[in-house]
């Protein structure tokens, strides 16, 4: 499915020698490809969410760094240019991730071979990101074949941590690329997500695109339909998963998985071990991104013309509140999906996962 770099989210394109991105704003209306040529650049496509997703904020700003470094390679500008990016966006742990492994791979060298360093690393993120999506695709596959029905296996997921989330695979959504792929009967249904859409916008896109049937649902009517019997699983991805388990994803991840517990439907999470952040004891130190509330107020589509148009959808002088993300317990948690296998939503279940990685 995912053999040629059609199927991506980030590309290298080596005439132009730079970066090319889907801009994710355009979804699912236009497909368009746009080259990142400048800092600012890398740091607008971020923070205007042109592209999103964890695993891909990090592999961005990776390739961001390396750019910033060839134009100057500076320790001062190689500080200046890490600020920047990291200033982005607070929540998505991967960020900080990928600017400290870029950091760590050129801190010690000669400035003349910093850049070309810095971009090894980049490529090299992005193909250890290709390689453990993939992995987690297998693992998950295994928890979603455990719960084979005769017939069609129902699964709900919010917001979109697909392929266009990381680089290809994506992280819930390839357990389900895994499952449809081996000719297992999967219907999935996407939780629209409010405010900025991105399970119409992109899970849709996706799913679609790759034959896999689905349905968009209102954010709201997700409770009903577990409690109807209609779902046996929910995945999701995360942003940020603390050490004792608690799993940091889209605001509504975990209105989701109350009505799942409720319901006693599995909640699972998939993500790359570097969307755990070992150095947050809890999901209260996560820090939460507050974005701007015309986000809420107003939504942007296609008219009947066929062009993009912004329209309110509140009254003139309404307030709106915008978390982006929200906490859930790890006690809600029925597994964590990753590239290393499933573990239990603890301290001791990611404890298992460090020694399983060797890491302690
Ligand atoms: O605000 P976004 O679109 O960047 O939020 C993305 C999510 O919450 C995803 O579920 C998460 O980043 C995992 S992506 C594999």
């Amino acid at each position: 499915m995912f053999s040629t770099d059609e199927l991506c989210s980030l590309r290298w394109d080596p005439v132009s020698q730079q970066v090319e991105i889907i801009d994710q704003t355009l979804l699912p209306h236009a497909l368009r490809w746009c080259h990142l040529d400048s800092l600012a650049a890398y740091c607008h496509a971020i923070s205007t969410m042109q592209v999103r997703g964890a695993p891909l904020i990090g592999i961005t700003a990776a390739f961001g760094l390396a750019h910033a470094l060839s134009e100057d390679a500076s320790s001062e500008n190689l500080a200046r240019a890490s600020a920047s990016l990291l200033a982005t966006r607070p929540t998505a742990v991967n960020l900080r991730w990928a600017l400290d492994q870029v950091g760590a791979a050129v801190l010690h060298l000669e400035s003349a071979e910093r850049a070309s360093a810095a971009l090894a690393k980049a490529q090299s993120l992005r193909a250890e990101d290709i390689a453990n999506c993939e992995r987690i695709g297998i693992n998950g596959f295994q928890l979603l074949r455990s719960l084979k029905k005769d017939s069609c296996l129902n699964i709900m997921t919010h917001c979109n941590a697909g392929w266009l989330a990381t680089v290809q695979w994506g992280t819930a959504l390839a357990p389900i690329y895994k499952a449809h792929a081996s000719g297992i009967a999967v219907h999935v249904w996407v939780s629209e997500t409010r405010p900025r859409n991105q399970g119409t916008n992109l899970t849709a896109w996706e799913l679609q695109r790759a034959g896999v049937p689905c349905t968009i649902v209102t954010d709201n009517s997700c409770g009903q339909l577990m409690r109807e019997g209609r779902v046996d699983c929910v995945i999701v991805g995360s942003d940020r998963t603390a050490a004792n388990g608690d799993v940091c994803n889209k605001v509504g991840t975990y209105l989701k998985a109350l009505a799942a517990r409720a319901s006693r439907i599995p909640f699972y999470v998939a993500l790359p071990e570097s969307t755990i952040d070992w150095s947050c004891a809890s999901g209260e130190q996560i820090p939460i991104e507050e974005r701007d509330e015309s986000e809420v107020l107003s939504i942007t589509g296609l008219d009947a013309a066929g062009d993009f148009r912004e329209v309110n959808l509140a009254g003139a002088h309404s307030r709106a509140l915008n978390p982006a993300f929200d906490v859930t317990p790890a006690t809600l948690v029925g597994a964590l999906i990753t590239e290393h296998g499933n573990f239990e939503a603890s301290e001791q279940g990611l404890q298992r996962l460090r020694t399983a990685t060797g890491a302690c």
